[in-house]
Parts: C-alpha cells; sequence; structure tokens
C-alpha cells in the first residue's frame, strides 16, 4: 500500500476532480456500487487524490483497502489486489472468514498469501472461480460502512490483475463498494482499457483525467519567498505537474543544485523531461555511499520493502543499515511505509531513476542475493521466479526447475505470468548437451500457458517449432500434432487442422508398436475436431473407427470418448434409434470411469452431455456436464470448462433451475470473454439468453442474444449457430417481436426446412415459429410451421419433439377457435413435458391449457392448469410467465394468493428454515437491520436481504415484526 504521500500536505486546486470523487462517495450511502478511474501522466496528483478520496472514505466510516502495482515487479500475480486485502483479512476474525464457503476461500487463497491456509491442496481453481470469489468477499467487507477499494498505479499491474479488474469493473459487487482506479495515460492493459472505456459510456464508471496544475494552483505548491521569476521558470519547465515542479524546486532551491552530476543520463529520461531527470539524479548524486547502496537495494528488493532485506540484498551489513535509512528519511528519498521497519519511495519515478543508476551485473547480483534469502525464509516459488528469473544464469537446472514450479503454481489463473516464466526457464536451458533435455517439456508447458492466456499465434509458433524438433516417430510427436490443431482450431485455421491431423494419421508406419495407439490418439483429435466444425459425418466415421480400435487396445478412456461422441454424431445426422442406444451405453462407460482418466479426455463429457440433452434426458444431462465442471476445476484442465459450463447452464436452465443457470452462464459469458475465444463467447451468451428469458430478464436475454447472434453471423453457419438464432427467437417472441423472431431464426437455421437444425431439434424450432407467426396474427403461417412441427416430431420419434409438436398444434388450434381439442393437445404436451422433468416447458404448455380451457368455458378446469403452472414456475424461479399465469387467473375471476405461495412454501414452516435462514431471521426478529446482519454475520446485504425473502415465505409473514412468533411457533401440521 502506497496512499497518503504527503497527507499532511493541503491539496492545490483539484476542486472539480475531488467533486467527482466525492459524488461516487455519496453513491455509497444509496448501496449502488460504484468505480472511480483516474488518469494522468506521472506525478500529476493520482496517488495524492486516492489518498485525498480515502481520508474522505474513512471520515464517512468506510473501510479504505489501497493497494498498488509496482514498476519492477510487473509479472507477480494479483499483486495490487493482495497489497490491498492481505493486511486487513489477516486481522480479521478467522471464524468471519469461516462463514465464506470453503471453495471460495480455496479460490482466494491462489490470490492472497493471508488465506493460504485455506488453499485446497490438489484442487486447481479457475479464473472466473477467482473473479467470483472475490466479488463475494467484496460484498462481505463491504458491511456496514461501505468499502472503497482502491488501486493505484494500474498500468503496471499483471496480466490476471488486469483481467481481475476487468471483470469487477464488468460486474461490480453488488454491495456499497466504490473501486477507485489509478493509472497512467494510454499505459493500460488493452483489455482493462476497454472494459472501463465501456463503463464509462455507460455512465457506469466516473472517469477523471488529470489535466496540469493551474498557474495558481501551482504556486501553492512553491516555498513563500522564492521570487516571481524563479516561479515563472519553475511553473514553466515542471508544465504544471506537481512532483516535476517540486522536483526542480527541490534542487534549484538548495545546495545540491551545484552539485548536479555529469552523468545524469539513464534516468526515467524518456518519461520526464530532461530537467526533472536530472534533477532527481542530482538528489542522489551526493548521498554517503551506503546511503546510495541500501537506495539501490531497495530498487531491487520492491516498493515498499522491508530495511533489513534491501540492506541483505544490496549486500550492506547489517550495523551499517540505521545510517544510511537515517541519511535517505533525511533526505526524504524514502519515507517510512506502513509497517514498522518498511520503507517505500518518495515516488516511483525515484524509484526509477536509482534503478537506472545501477548497472546489469550489479542488478544481476542483487537479484541473486534476494532469491537466495527469499529461498531461506520458505518463500513460495512465485515470489522467487521474479528474482530468479532476473539473476540465472544458461544452464543453472535449479533455476529452470523453480521457475517450472512457480510457472504451474500461478498457471490456472494467471496463465500469461505462467508463460513469461516457462519462456524465461526454456532461455535458461542449453541448446545442446545433458541439460537440453528440459526443452521438450518446457515447450508444450509453455505452448499450453499461451494458449490459455489467448496468445494463439504464439503457441502455435512454439508448437511448430516442436514439431521441427522431434525426430519422426518420437512419442511425443502426436500429442505435439494434437495440440497444435487445437490451437489452429482456435485460429479459425480449420483446414489446416484437419490437414495436419490426417497427414499425421496416414504417416504412422503400421507394423510399428505404438502406431496403433497413435492411430487412436489422433482419431479421437480428428473427431473432436469434426464435432465442432460439425461435419457430423466425418465425426461419426472417426469415432466408430475410434471405437473399435479402442476396444482392440482395451483402452476403456477412449472407448468411452469415441462411444459419446458416436451417439453424439448419429443424433446429429437424425438417427435416433441408434443414437439412445449409443448414449445409454456411453452414461454407462463414462459412469465406471474414475474422474482421472475423464480428466485426460473431458471433451467425453461434453459428447454425452449433449446427446442426453438433445434426447430430452435434461437431469441426466446436467449431471454429466457438472461432473465434467468439478473435474475441470479439480484437475486444473480448465480449456474445456468454459464448454462444460455452457452445457451444464443450458441442462439445469431445462430442468427448471434457472436461477443456477443463470449463474454459471454468466460465469461462462465472463471466463469466454477473458480468453477471447469467439466460438465460446456464442456459446455462452446462448446459454445465457436461454436462461434469462423463462426469468423474465428480458431486456438482459434480448442483449445476450443479440450479441450471440452476431458472433454467430461471423462465424459463419453451423449448428450450433443456429441454436443462437433460435435461443435469440424465443426472447424476440417475448419480448413481442414476431416477424423479427422468424426472420432471425430462419436466416440462422439456413431457410424454411431448418437444414443447419438437428432434425431431433426441428420440431422445437417450428413450435416457435408457430408462435411467432401467431404473435403476428398470422394464422395461415402458423398453421404450416404447425405441421412441419409435427412431420419433424414424427420423422424423430423424440417424445420431447412430440409434445412440442402438440403444443405448436395446440396454439394453431386455440386461434382457429377450437378450444376443446387446443386444450386436450396442450395437456398432453404439458403432461409429457412434466415427465421428461422440463418443468418451465411444461408450464408454458399448461399456461396454454388454462387459456384454451377458459375459452372453452370450463373455468374449474383452467383455474387448475394455471394453479398448477403459476407453483411450478415459482419453484423455478421464472418470474415473468409467473406472472402471466397470475393475470390469466385474474382474467377468469379467480383469487391470486398475495405472495403467490404455491407447492412447496405452503406446507412450510420454521422447520423449514436452512440453518442460515433461521440464523438470519432470529436477528432480524431481534430487531437487526440487514446491514448490522450482514456485518454480523459476514455475508453481503444482498445475501441477507435473499435469506429474510426466503424465510418471509416459508414463515408465511410479511413483516418483520411477525418473525418473531412464526419461528417460536411449533412446525406447522
Ligand atoms: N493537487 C496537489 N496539491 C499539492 N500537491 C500535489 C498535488 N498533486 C500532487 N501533488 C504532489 O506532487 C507529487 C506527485 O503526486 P502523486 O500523487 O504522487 O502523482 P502521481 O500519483 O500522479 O504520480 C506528490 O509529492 C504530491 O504531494
Ligand atoms: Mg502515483
Amino acid at each position: 500500500m502506497r496512499l497518503a504521500p504527503d497527507s499532511t500536505q493541503l491539496l492545490a486546486g483539484r476542486e472539480r476532480e475531488l467533486a467527482v470523487l466525492d459524488d461516487a462517495l455519496a453513491r455509497l450511502a444509496d448501496r449502488g456500487a460504484a468505480v472511480v478511474r483516474l488518469d494522468g501522466e506521472p506525478g500529476i496528483g493520482k496517488t495524492t487524490l486516492l489518498a485525498q478520496l480515502a481520508r474522505s472514505a474513512e471520515d464517512r466510516g468506510a473501510l479504505v483497502l489501497a493497494g498498488s502495482a509496482s514498476e519492477f515487479e510487473r509479472e507477480l500475480p494479483f499483486a495490487p489486489i493482495a497489497d490491498a486485502l492481505d493486511g486487513h483479512l489477516r486481522a480479521l476474525d478467522p471464524a468471519r472468514l469461516a462463514r465464506m464457503e470453503r471453495a471460495e476461500l480455496a479460490e482466494l487463497a491462489a490470490a492472497l498469501p493471508s488465506l493460504r491456509p485455506y488453499a485446497d491442496r490438489d484442487g486447481a481453481g479457475t479464473r472466473h472461480g477467482l473473479h467470483r470469489a472475490l466479488r463475494a468477499l467484496l460484498e462481505r467487507l463491504a458491511a456496514p460502512g461501505g468499502l472503497v477499494l482502491v488501486l493505484d498505479d494500474l498500468q503496471w499491474a499483471d496480466p490476471a490483475t488486469a483481467e481481475l479488474v476487468a471483470a469487477l469493473v464488468r460486474r461490480p459487487p453488488q454491495a456499497p463498494v466504490l473501486i477507485a482506479l489509478a493509472h497512467r495515460s494510454n499505459q493500460l492493459d488493452p483489455r482493462l482499457a476497454a472494459e472501463l472505456g465501456q463503463a464509462v459510456a455507460r455512465g457506469e464508471a466516473a472517469a477523471v483525467a488529470l489535466a496540469p496544475l493551474s498557474r495558481t494552483a501551482a504556486e501553492r505548491l512553491l516555498p513563500g519567498g522564492s521570487s516571481a521569476a524563479l516561479r515563472r521558470e519553475l511553473y514553466e519547465e515542471s508544465g504544471g505537474n506537481p512532483f516535476y515542479l517540486q522536483q526542480l524546486a527541490r534542487v534549484r532551491l538548495s545546495a545540491a543544485a551545484s552539485a548536479r552530476p555529469a552523468g545524469a543520463a539513464g534516468g526515467p529520461a524518456a518519461e520526464v523531461p530532461a530537467a526533472v531527470a536530472a534533477s532527481l539524479a542530482a538528489e542522489i548524486a551526493p548521498l554517503p555511499p551506503d546511503a546510495r547502496t541500501l537506495l539501490r537495494g531497495a530498487a531491487i528488493a520492491g516498493d515498499p520493502t522491508e530495511a533489513g532485506f534491501a540492506a541483505d540484498v544490496a549486500g550492506l551489513p547489517a550495523e551499517r543499515l540505521p545510517a544510511a535509512v537515517d541519511a535517505l528519511l533525511a533526505a526524504d528519498l524514502l519515507r517510512a511505509a506502513d509497517a514498522p521497519g518498511w520503507l517505500r519511495f518518495r515516488h516511483p519515478l525515484v524509484r526509477r531513476t536509482v534503478h537506472a543508476t545501477t548497472s546489469a551485473g550489479w542488478r544481476a547480483a542483487a537479484h541473486a542475493r534476494a532469491a537466495v534469502l527469499l529461498r531461506d525464509w520458505g518463500a513460495g516459488a512465485p515470489a522467487r521466479a521474479h528474482h530468479v528469473e532476473q539473476s540465472a544464469r544458461r544452464g543453472d537446472d535449479d533455476a529452470v526447475a523453480l521457475l517450472g514450479e512457480a510457472a504451474a503454481e500461478v498457471a490456472p489463473r494467471a496463465p500469461a505470468t505462467a508463460a513469461r516464466w516457462l519462456e524465461a526457464a526454456v532461455r535458461l536451458v542449453p541448446d545442446s548437451g545433458p541439460g537440453s533435455a528440459g526443452r521438450a517439456t518446457l515447450l508444450p508447458r509453455l505452448a499450453g500457458a499461451l494458449t490459455a492466456a489467448g496468445r494463439f499465434s504464439e503457441a502455435h509458433a512454439v508448437l511448430l517449432g516442436l514439431l521441427a524438433e522431434l525426430p519422426a516417430g518420437d512419442p511425443a510427436r502426436v500429442e505435439t500434432t494434437a495440440a497444435c490443431a487445437l490451437v489452429e482450431r482456435l485460429l479459425g485455421r480449420h483446414d489446416a487442422a484437419s490437414a495436419r491431423l490426417q497427414t499425421a494419421l496416414a504417416g504412422l508406419r503400421p507394423g510399428a508398436p505404438a502406431a496403433a495407439a497413435e492411430a487412436l490418439a489422433l482419431r479421437l483429435e480428428l473427431m473432436a475436431h469434426a464435432s465442432l466444425e460439425a461435419d457430423f459425418a466425418l465425426m461419426r466415421d472417426c469415432a466408430a473407427q475410434a471405437r473399435d480400435d479402442a476396444r482392440a487396445l482395451g483402452d476403456d478412456g477412449a472407448d468411452a470418448a469415441a462411444t459419446a461422441a458416436l451417439a453424439f454424431a448419429v443424433y446429429s445426422l437424425g438417427e435416433m434409434e441408434a443414437a439412445a442406444g449409443l448414449s445409454a451405453e456411453a452414461v454407462v462407460l463414462v459412469g465406471a470411469l474414475a474422474d482421472e482418466r475423464l480428466a485426460a479426455r473431458l471433451e467425453t463429457l461434453l459428447y454425452v452431455g449433449w446427446a442426453e440433452w438433445f434426447m430430452g434426458r435434461f437431469s441426466s444431462s446436467a449431471d454429466r456436464f457438472g461432473r465434467g465442471v468439478a473435474i475441470a476445476r479439480a484437475s486444473g484442465r480448465t480449456a474445456l470448462s468454459t464448454e462444460l459450463m455452457v452445457g451444464q447452464a443450458v441442462a439445469l436452465g431445462s430442468g427448471g433451475r434457472l436461477a443456477e443457470a443463470v449463474d454459471l452462464a454468466d460465469a461462462a459469458v465472463e471466463e469466454a470473454r477473458g480468453t477471447g475465444n469467439p466460438q465460446t463467447l456464442m456459446w455462452a451468451l446462448y446459454a445465457l439468453c436461454t436462461a434469462l428469458e423463462p426469468r423474465g430478464e428480458l431486456s438482459a436475454a434480448l442483449r445476450a442474444g443479440e450479441e450471440a447472434v452476431a458472433l454467430a453471423r461471423q462465424l459463419g453457419p453451423s449448428t450450433i449457430a443456429a441454436g443462437c438464432g433460435w435461443a435469440f427467437a424465443a426472447v424476440l417472441i417475448e419480448a413481442g417481436s414476431g416477424a423479427r423472431a422468424a426472420e432471425v431464426l430462419l436466416e440462422r437455421a439456413g431457410g424454411e426446412r431448418l437444414p443447419r437444425c438437428y432434425p431431433g431439434h426441428q420440431a422445437a424450432c417450428f413450435e416457435l415459429l408457430a408462435r411467432a407467426a401467431l404473435s403476428c396474427g398470422d394464422a395461415a403461417a402458423a398453421r404450416g410451421w404447425g405441421e412441419r412441427a409435427r412431420n419433424a416430431a414424427d420423422g424423430c420419434g423424440l417424445p420431447y419433439a412430440d409434445a412440442l409438436a402438440r403444443r405448436a398444434g395446440a396454439a394453431v388450434a386455440l386461434a382457429a377457435g377450437d378450444a376443446d381439442h387446443a386444450a386436450a393437445e396442450a395437456r398432453r404436451a404439458a403432461d409429457a413435458l412434466a415427465a421428461l422433468e422440463a418443468p418451465v416447458e411444461a408450464a408454458r404448455s399448461r399456461l396454454l391449457a388454462g387459456r384454451a380451457l377458459a375459452a372453452a368455458g370450463d373455468r374449474d378446469g383452467a383455474a387448475a392448469e394455471l394453479r398448477a403452472a403459476e407453483s411450478a414456475l415459482l419453484s423455478c424461479g421464472a418470474e415473468r410467465l409467473r406472472t402471466e399465469a397470475r393475470r390469466e387467473l385474474r382474467r377468469i375471476g379467480r383469487r391470486v394468493n398475495r405472495r403467490g405461495r404455491g407447492g412447496r412454501a405452503d406446507s412450510a414452516g420454521a422447520e423449514a428454515l436452512s440453518a442460515r435462514e433461521r440464523e438470519v431471521a432470529g436477528l432480524a426478529a431481534g430487531g437487526a437491520t440487514n446491514r448490522a446482519i450482514a456485518a454480523e454475520l459476514f455475508l453481503s446485504e444482498k445475501t441477507v436481504e435473499s435469506h429474510l425473502a426466503s424465510a418471509f415465505v416459508k414463515l408465511g409473514v410479511d413483516a418483520r415484526a411477525a418473525l418473531a412468533p412464526a419461528l417460536a411457533a411449533p412446525a406447522a401440521g
């Protein structure tokens, strides 16, 4: 933390900027989160303003946590975040922390050394898992007085921090949290800069660009008594930059002016005016030798740094440290930091100047000393890697091992840093000789880290280089070829990828001992590739062959993968009976495999999950995907975790677990944006769109659908791109844009016969088209779509398709005045969908049945359907559809339950409360406010609200005053 540079000094000028900050603080009181961004050149006053903000926030009772990135430690993952949070968390009562979920604490432990004790020994976690856990932590820390998170000098943030901050900006904590960010102009991670720019454009973040001080404000910074001429000269030379001004004045007004050294070059030259650089150098030159040595040690050790560590790094004997410290404090080059014995530079520009006075050889030796000290103190690999990277020599095996270890540790959450350390390790490996073997293991890891960081072209280059090095027949060639094909796919070079795999297959020597296993590995890869390319005939051929090979080799893992892929391929080709048998077989094979085996081929769970979903086995599908997500997290093989999350979100949504579906889809979108793979992002947006629609979050659903379809257009036609059209169309219909819905769906699906939809899924699409036509009053068109739905359902024989075709027929019949037929068909659809455990679609059908029955004059029957629909929709959290059911009930003159308690909630009582709900309700019954409860239980206010709302429903009360008696009452029969 490096705040409050001159906490006693009065601010000159900056009234407007302070008003913006004050405004953001005031917004905290209305619970909202806010983001403020400060930018400007070095020395212009960013840190000073942040310190002022921190003071005002503390005066208002908010908690302020401040951290900063530093220039020479740019690669240390999450350093600014740890800087901001660790001190506070260390001081926090562990009993409070223990109230967070174990998994969240484990995620946070990866970034925050203070939480190391909570780290999962073998759980690797994911980037988005950390983002979410941090958000949850900030929400909790915000009670009771609000939280201000200050992150300074973000131009030096490591890529993982930049990504984390971008995630916070995109989706700020839902609690009174002000996030204040400062960075030098035009020197920010481009993705974070884009995210901030968008937030500012949307009005969700305030931006303060710091301009030079006015002449009047600047004059206030100069000591009284200096001549007007000098003041004018200093102002002009400094350009109104307060740091430059003070720096120039410092030297110009002191005796040191005469000591301007000749060798002032090499300072922060490019960044600051020459006169300022010279004056910085002039300040350092006349110091006693020990002080200069310590100052150099501090520049290497870190900012802030512990004085003793800086001395050791510099090689300064301990007994000479105190005098050196005193000299530096007296010269105001270093200042006391927050913790006793810690020092920080007056300004990063001072550190940079000092750093530039050191020679490369001296720096390497100092870093080497730092690395040894940290090793002796038991510091983690990443902390040591920073120094090893700067000091190790070629051929140093220990250094290579350490860098590899550090990379492994940070890879799941900070792949860019992992790549940097692996690159450093590769540089240390000799080209030939005994130590050179390390390259072969480092390069694939480097490619993996670069891929995970979204740097596909670089990963590709590394793999191509490796392929060129590997001799023919080397067993590593197959894996490298597969990895190369994967990166080519990510680069959109599909042809290159399949050609590479086919060539490798053709090149295998049939008789060779490993050839069969290698062919299998290549064919599985080709099969995966065909699936992504939606070339299902190729997929089927590869899968069938791979299945035979796997069985011949007795490889049950490959067998499961091939069988699952085969099931999906034949479903896609419309061979429903075969698909049903194969997917049942795949479920069994997958069930028999241990997690570790599946971890190596997670796509197996994607194939079987989707096959199950498309065939209407939603809960089984959700289980498959869920297992995949869990394995991906635990094993750190996160390459497919986003895709698996998308599947799980879609399957949970079909099963009516909408809140979870939205959560997961949201997380998948965030993760996909992070990795920058447009195809994955498209899928994730598709999942989000389908989950938001029944919940009634139509504008968010429309946004997601619109973006998904735009990506689908970019990526070209495919079955998945058709799915996006289908999802977007469903929302458009609900939003009252039936005509546009039909247009989008037909465009994406490739025309009236829906050639780009899976045959098994066409009935569902035709049903949508029928609904779209009816919403535009075009009954004739609707009838046509209804007939097509029927044909498609008959053609595939899936119960889900049949149910939707019936619903289409029912809607058409109702519009044509045949209410009896409509009611009967809609009811049958509803029953079939309920049996498939698709409660939302079942309820949608019951709504239609209710309308039809009402039209047929059967009010009791209608009320029964509508009530059943309402209760099911309530438990799914499908708010908008539920409102529709209630409206229909009122229309037929039926009373609607005010709280809308239906189903499970009706029979509830104090017994039904979860432990958390009871705890929250108990405190509320005792008169505590939500905020106080949040602070007491270390929860976010939002969580308190939702526990309380749920307790109200279960207890059947609607006021806090009624809580105490309800909690005391014996359970209702
Ligand atoms: N508005 C101001 N009034 C008085 N002093 C200021 C003002 N802005 C900056 N300073 C001084 O200028 C120096 C550099 O400011 P700082 O906030 O560290 O800049 P930055 O963070 O933008 O590099 C500090 O010594 C600070 O005290
Ligand atoms: Mg600063």
